[in-house]
């Protein structure tokens, strides 16, 4: 079981009326896009699907030797460029990634990538064990914490919302808005946990909870899961019965013209073959300097000032860098695939599967022929 100690929280947008403090991390530019997966395949070149993965390439190398040759041999003359992180605070150099999004032309049955406006990450004081909720306080996490949240085989919903147990609080912790011009329009904000079936013309907002808690002992676990918890209320309540927000919004708007939403499947997949959007998962490595984590969630948490608004240039503790210096930050690709343009299949072997059973993950070697 899992002891109550919790770890930093990641929570999301209009929870910006409580009084805990917060404070987000932009990620911009990605650091890298292709079939790599630090924690599921950690070495691994290829992994399974797609992934955008923004954060600091030096903890990325740190579990990925080929990246690791990689940068190395690109930056063998500007040594300097290595320590760079490319979001966010000099203070994280964390990893962020989830899977990427393609669109899938009706007519042609072609698939093509789809932009997004970045990663904002946010990270929230939140649950019984915060200090403005009669708490201790939170703790930062630990050094080499890894952990993912929901799984790229979902394809459906199997739980009734509320139940509160922890799976259920898993797949409630995706959540989907289409983002449309007035509220009275289909699919407008409808906190969905699948894509929603409507053309989203300001955008396909996705968002995922990560776990709060921790049970003090495991950086990681052989499911990558089982050693973190929810809060019983995924964003409020008690750990275990215990958090890390992501948020992407997609530009699903750019390829409105391409599909006619009453004759036509909703045609957005993600890398790992799913139509569906259940399956959207995030992963998380810990690169934060402890101590200045630590001192942004005891300190930089006063609701009547600046640092409890989420302005983080008011947190001492917390280091902004320049847009145009973080956004410098890239390594080459290592796994020598195409992965943009108009594709004739998803990357690796990901062929569509509806659902609503679980989906069977295939890889490179054990491709079925279609
Ligand atoms: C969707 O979620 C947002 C943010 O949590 C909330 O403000 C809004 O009321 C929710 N909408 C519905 C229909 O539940
Ligand atoms: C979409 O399909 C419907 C039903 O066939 C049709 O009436 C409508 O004109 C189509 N819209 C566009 C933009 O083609
Ligand atoms: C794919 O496109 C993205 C966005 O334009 C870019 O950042 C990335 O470098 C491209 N990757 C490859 C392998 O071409």
């Amino acid at each position: 079981m899992l002891r109550s100690s919790s770890v930093a929280l990641v929570s999301l947008l209009g929870s910006v009326s409580v009084a805990n403090a917060w404070f987000r991390v932009p990620c911009t530019n990605p650091l890298v896009q292709e079939r790599l997966d630090p924690i599921i395949s950690p070495g691994g070149n290829p992994s399974q699907h797609v992934h955008t993965i923004h954060g600091a390439s030096t903890t990325i190398i740190s579990v990925h030797p080929t990246a690791r040759t990689a940068l190395l041999q690109r930056h063998a003359i500007s040594p300097e460029y290595y320590p760079q992180n490319i979001h966010g605070y000099t203070q994280d150099l964390s990893n962020y990634w989830f899977p990427k999004l393609y669109f899938q032309d009706p007519q042609t049955k072609l698939f093509e990538p789809v932009g997004n406006g970045g990663l904002l990450v946010y990270y929230q004081n939140r649950g019984d064990g915060d200090i403005s909720n009669g708490g201790a306080g939170l703790k930062a996490f630990p050094p080499g914490l890894r952990m993912i949240t929901n799984d790229p085989k979902r394809r459906s919903k199997k739980f009734p919302i509320g139940l509160g147990t922890q799976e259920e609080l898993r797949e409630r912790a995706v959540q989907w808005s289409c983002l449309r011009y007035s509220v009275g329009l289909p699919g407008y904000d409808d906190n969905g946990t699948g894509f929603p079936t409507t053309d989203c013309e300001s955008g396909l907002n996705a968002r995922l909870h990560m776990p709060a808690c921790w049970d003090g002992e495991n950086l990681d676990s052989a499911d990558h899961v089982s050693h973190t918890a929810f809060l019983s209320g995924l964003d409020n309540g008690a750990c275990p019965d215990g958090f890390l927000f992501f948020e992407v919004t997609w530009d699903v708007t750019d390829f409105s013209r391409r599909w006619n939403a009453s004759v036509d499947k909703w045609p957005f997949v993600y890398s790992t073959g799913d139509p569906t959007g259940f399956s959207w998962h995030g992963d998380f490595q810990n690169g934060w300097d402890t101590t200045a984590l630590q001192n942004a969630i005891d300190q930089c948490d006063n609701p009547n000032d600046q640092t409890g608004q989420g302005i983080t240039d008011a947190c001492k503790f917390l280091t902004v860098k320049p847009a145009a210096l973080s956004n410098q930050c890239k390594i080459d690709s290592v796994v020598n695939e195409v992965i943009n343009g108009t594709l004739t299949k998803l990357p690796g072997c990901n062929p569509l599967q509806f659902g609503p059973e679980d989906a069977t993950i295939f890889n490179d070697a054990n491709c079925p022929s279609s």
